[in-house]
Order: C-alpha cells, then structure tokens, then sequence
C-alpha cells in the first residue's frame, strides 16, 4: 500500500458524498453503482461548487448547483446520457481496504508566491 493515504472510512461515504480535506485539497469520496469508492477533486468543473454537497444518482455524482451530472470516471454526462470528454472532474486513483478508503496521487494544492 505503499503511496496510499487512508481517506476515510468506508462507512462515511455509504449515506452520500463525503468532504474530506487532504493536506490542505478539497476531496469528494463517494460509492459508484460497482459499490467501490472513487474520489473527486470536490469542486464542480462548472461554478466551483462543492460537489459533496450534492448526491448520487444512477451511479452518478451530481452537482448541487445546476444539477450537472458525473461518471465514475469524472466525465461530465449531458442530458442524452453521452460523457463529454472534454469536461470532467480531477479524479484520483481510489481503493477499499481495511474498512477504509484509500487515495493515491493527490497533488499538493497550488501555494502563491
Ligand atoms: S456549479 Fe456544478 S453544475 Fe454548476
């Protein structure tokens, strides 16, 4: 597991999307439709807001602003159920194990100066 950061545990993410903050990164754990986590940047591609104020629907993350729609893959999924490639949700390598959530590969945030 070497590289892998316990985020939560698994049960916190079972009643809907749940906010954790990773040295000082914003991140949404949620369960896709496979029952397996995955975890966002917790910041809508759209106006910024914080997708785990939203909910899962048909095994997708939705934003609570404007309703937009995300795949497991963080793709944005339009109203006729196609993803767009070209706008998604910074999305990090996730796993379960032990009861928890774990993540990889989550950059540090951005510092001024
Ligand atoms: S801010 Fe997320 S859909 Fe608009």
């Amino acid at each position: 597991m070497e590289g892998w950061v316990l985020l939560c545990e698994m049960e916190a993410a079972r009643g809907g999307p749940h906010r954790v903050v990773l040295d000082g990164t914003g991140l949404v754990a949620w369960l896709a439709a496979d029952g397996r986590p995955r975890v966002f940047a917790d910041r809508c591609p759209h106006r910024d807001a914080r997708l785990s104020a939203g909910y899962v629907e048909d095994g997708r993350l939705i934003c609570p602003f404007h309703l937009w729609a995300f795949d497991e893959s963080g793709h944005y999924v339009g109203p006729d159920g196609v993803a767009d490639p070209e706008c998604a949700v910074a999305r990090y390598p996730a796993r379960a194990q032990d009861g928890g959530i774990w993540v990889r590969d989550v950059p540090a945030p951005a510092t001024s100066g």
